[in-house]
Order: C-alpha cells, then sequence, then structure tokens
C-alpha cells in the first residue's frame, strides 16, 4: 500500500478531490500523533474498511485548557510515520493508499486562532465539560476542519475518550454531515492499563501501580451485579484514593481520582439507578492524578 506524508492542506483536498472522483470510500483517523497500539487499531480498522485512508497528526492547541499540558504533550512524528508503515506493511488490505497528514498549526489555523464555539448542551455538562473549559469546542473546531478537508465515509475514535465520541456525534447531527462515526473499544496493555499517549509520562513507579485503576474499574463491575450505583461508586473513588494507604508508596504516590461517574452509554448523562440505563447500559468513567499525569478510563456495565 502506498503512504504518503503530507503538511498542505491544499494538498490533501486535492488527494481528496482525486479519490472522491474515482468513488473511492475515505476513512478518516484524527490523532494527536504519539501514536500507540491503540491508535494503530484505528488505522487498522480503517485501512480494512475503506479504499483510501488519511490519518492526521495534529497537537491541536486549542483543545487545550491547560497550557504545560499541551507543552508536555509528546510529539513523536518520525516514530509514528514508523509505526504506521510497519502496520501497512503486513499488507492485505482494502485500502490502496494512506495519507499520513502532519499539518503545522498555521497550516490548520491559517487566520489565527478560531473564533467559532461549538455547543454540546447535556453532553458536556458532565465529567470533562466543566473540568476542561473550551475543551471539547476545541475537538469539534479541528474535526470539523478535518472532516471539510478529508470529507470521510468514516471516521474512527477510541472509546477511552467515552465522552468525546457522544461530543462527535453531536456535532454530526448539528452540521448534519452523512459521516458514519465509528467507535474503537480501548486497547490495553497486558497489565490492564488504557493505552494513552500521556502514559509514556509515568515514572516506573507509577505505570507499575497504574493498572490499579483499570482493576478496581473491574471489580465495579462485578458489583454492580448486586450493589447500588451510588454505592460502588463510593467504593471506586474510596479504593482508589486510600490505595496508599494500605500500600504504602515511595516518593509519595498516590491516586488522585477528580471524578467517577455512571452515567447512561448513550446521553452520558448520570444514573442513581441501574434500571435507568436506556439501550446501550451504563458506562462508568473515570479521571485519576498519578504522578501529575491525568488519566482516563471506562468501565462498561
Ligand atoms: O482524541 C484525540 O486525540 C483528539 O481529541 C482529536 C480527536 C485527534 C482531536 O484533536
Amino acid at each position: 500500500m502506498n503512504m504518503k506524508q503530507i503538511q498542505k492542506a491544499a494538498e490533501l483536498q486535492a488527494a481528496v478531490k482525486e479519490a472522491k472522483g474515482k468513488g473511492l470510500e475515505i476513512g478518516l483517523v484524527p490523532t494527536m500523533g504519539a501514536l500507540h497500539e491503540g491508535h494503530l487499531s484505528l488505522i487498522e480498522r480503517a485501512v480494512k474498511e475503506n479504499d483510501f485512508v488519511v490519518v492526521s497528526l495534529f497537537v491541536n492547541p486549542i483543545q487545550f485548557n491547560n497550557k504545560e499540558d499541551l507543552e508536555k504533550y509528546p510529539r513523536t512524528i518520525d516514530n509514528d510515520l514508523r509505526l504506521i508503515a510497519d502496520l501497512l506493511a503486513k499488507g492485505g488490505f482494502r485500502a490502496s493508499e494512506l495519507l499520513a497528514f502532519t499539518p503545522t498549526v498555521d497550516e490548520m489555523y491559517p487566520d489565527g486562532e478560531p473564533k467559532e464555539v461549538y455547543h454540546f448542551g447535556s453532553v458536556e455538562e458532565v465529567m470533562e465539560g466543566p473540568r476542561r473549559p473550551g475543551h471539547f469546542s476545541g475537538v469539534a473546531v479541528v474535526v470539523r476542519r478535518l472532516f471539510d478537508l478529508a470529507q470521510p465515509t468514516r471516521a474512527y475514535f477510541g472509546e477511552k475518550d467515552y465522552q468525546q465520541i457522544a461530543v462527535i456525534r453531536s456535532l454530526l447531527e448539528q452540521i448534519k454531515y452523512p459521516i458514519e462515526l465509528v467507535p474503537c473499544p480501548i486497547v490495553r496493555a497486558d497489565d490492564g492499563l488504557a493505552l494513552s499517549s500521556r502514559n509514556m509520562r509515568l515514572s516506573p513507579e507509577a505505570r507499575s501501580i497504574a493498572p490499579i485503576i483499570n482493576s478496581t474499574l473491574e471489580q465495579a463491575a462485578e458489583m454492580a451485579e448486586f450493589e447500588e450505583v451510588d454505592d460502588v461508586k463510593e467504593w471506586v473513588l474510596d479504593t482508589l484514593a486510600s490505595f496508599h494507604e494500605v500500600n504504602p508508596q515511595p516518593n509519595g504516590l498516590r491516586f488522585e481520582p477528580e471524578y467517577f461517574e455512571i452515567v447512561d452509554a448513550l446521553t452520558l448523562q448520570p444514573i442513581a439507578d441501574w434500571e435507568e440505563a436506556g439501550e446501550l447500559g451504563a458506562v462508568g468513567c473515570i479521571a485519576v492524578w498519578l504522578d501529575g499525569v491525568r488519566l482516563i478510563d471506562i468501565v462498561k456495565f
């Protein structure tokens, strides 16, 4: 399969126009680079399900409400391109071409910081929304720009950023683009930690205890069989917050949960009773600080 890196929006538009002219189906995988197996699973699915694939690698400054997080966000473009090439070398995919779109900030936002603001109502009033003001609007601005440039048939997003998927679903309803949103399951390390580009910022000691987040959520899923929603919530928060008391850690390492919410899997509204969840069931979403790194994860009930 042919793989090409391009940095210019005009070049992407020209390639997309040609692909559309041939009636090809286009898959889009938006990323911020620092690729890991989770991203590669999205790319693999996209090259299996489409004729032509665009992978964007762009650290989008306007979705960071924390300057330090933006500065510290890993940028590993050469390695990213190598990982994609290695994946494609396996061969046997439907797609015949993959474009790795790696624009600069000026290329993405030629008129300076975009003024447009998106609102998502109740979907953004919970969990990440109030804690990261402007984040989802910043995500929507860049994703819409990528939709406009790549004109995908399908767009692939990982379920680790569970609320982001609900936001993109709402964005698609607002802008009425006929794009199929494809949510993809979390990929985990062997010890259960959800893969994230932020994991590489964990010290070895922090990395060794980070899987406790997932194992606590897995236990919560078992508890859900016989415990009330509020009791499960409280147990998860207490278990993580008191972990260092039960298991003393070097360097004062501790889990500091920011939130754990149990919500309807589609509307993302908190539920008080398991029966309140709609046809997709309930999902638990957590954000936890560990070693100065904010980790998020989910569990399906
Ligand atoms: O999930 C991400 O990595 C980003 O939020 C996205 C969708 C690439 C937009 O910058």
